[in-house]
């Protein structure tokens, strides 16, 4: 079976920069607006493993955590690495292959696609920004509703400062001449406000919002049902990716 990564996620996948930067675990390189204006990526940091402000957020997490585009792989090693259940999922086969590398469990999947544990997992990250993945606020938080089981825990990187944006963006190295920006994508940009806004009108809940080493985050919970919904199987989800855990074709374990 191959998965079909819809278009606005293929290009972060075929973004010659992206896979080269994360190659080589440095930039310089940027989310490119049609109108020239330029948002750097840290590519180093996300390289690199994860760093106190990055753990802090990792002691929040409950049960079983699901990193939605979890580039690289630094948080999900560091799960992995305290024995947590966890799944990095990304577009980016660099991104994958990097993670797995570190000893993460990824598999290379859309966040809009088919994923194991659906309606399972307890903790939901979108960090570095992820919260702009796919341009539309609502339609990933509602995605992530129905990732999450009832009453899990969202944990959302937003930008530093009150912004609330969609733009068409390319990943772009700007000090490389050469073609391979791929095809424009949307994005979304939302500081603390307008994340809690959108998030609200869906049924979430906010818990907490906090700022640390320049960073901004919040925390939310998404609707509460009666009915319990059982956990993903730790050992099952972690060996069963482990075994396959760079390939696209990979099927989704069964629940
Ligand atoms: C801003 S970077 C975040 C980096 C990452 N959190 C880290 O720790 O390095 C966005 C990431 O989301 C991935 N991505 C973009 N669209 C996606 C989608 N629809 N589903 C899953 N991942 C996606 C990209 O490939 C990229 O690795």
């Amino acid at each position: 079976m191959t998965t079909a990564l819809p278009l606005m996620a293929g290009a972060w996948a075929a973004s010659d920069p992206y896979s080269s930067a994360l190659r080589h675990g440095r930039g310089p390189l940027f989310l490119r607006r049609a109108d020239g204006w330029l948002l750097p990526l840290e590519v180093e940091r996300w390289c690199a493993r994860a760093d106190p402000v990055d753990r802090a957020v990792l002691d929040r997490c409950e049960g079983a955590v699901l990193d939605v585009g979890c580039g690289p792989g630094r948080l999900v090693a560091e799960l992995a690495a305290r024995g947590r259940t966890v799944l990095g999922i990304d577009v980016s086969e660099a991104a994958v292959a990097h993670t797995a590398r570190l000893g993460g469990p990824a598999l290379r999947r859309s966040v809009f696609d088919p994923l194991p544990g659906e309606g399972r997992w307890a903790t939901a990250l979108l960090m570095d920004g992820n919260i702009g993945i796919g341009g539309d606020p609502c339609a990933l938080l509602d995605r992530m509703t129905a990732l999450l089981v009832p009453g899990g825990l969202l944990i959302a990187e937003t930008a530093a400062t009150d912004v609330d944006e969609r733009a068409e963006v390319q990943v772009v190295d700007v000090l490389d001449p050469r073609p391979g920006a791929g095809s424009p994508f949307p994005w979304a940009r939302l500081g603390t406000p307008a994340l809690l806004r959108y998030a609200s009108r869906s049924g979430w809940r906010p818990v907490d919002q906090w700022a640390s080493g320049g960073r901004r985050f919040a925390a939310l919970r998404s609707r509460s049902a009666s009915s319990s919904a059982e956990p993903p199987k730790s050992t099952a989800l972690i060996s069963s990716q482990r075994a396959r855990n760079t390939s696209a074709d990979s099927p989704v374990p069964s629940r």
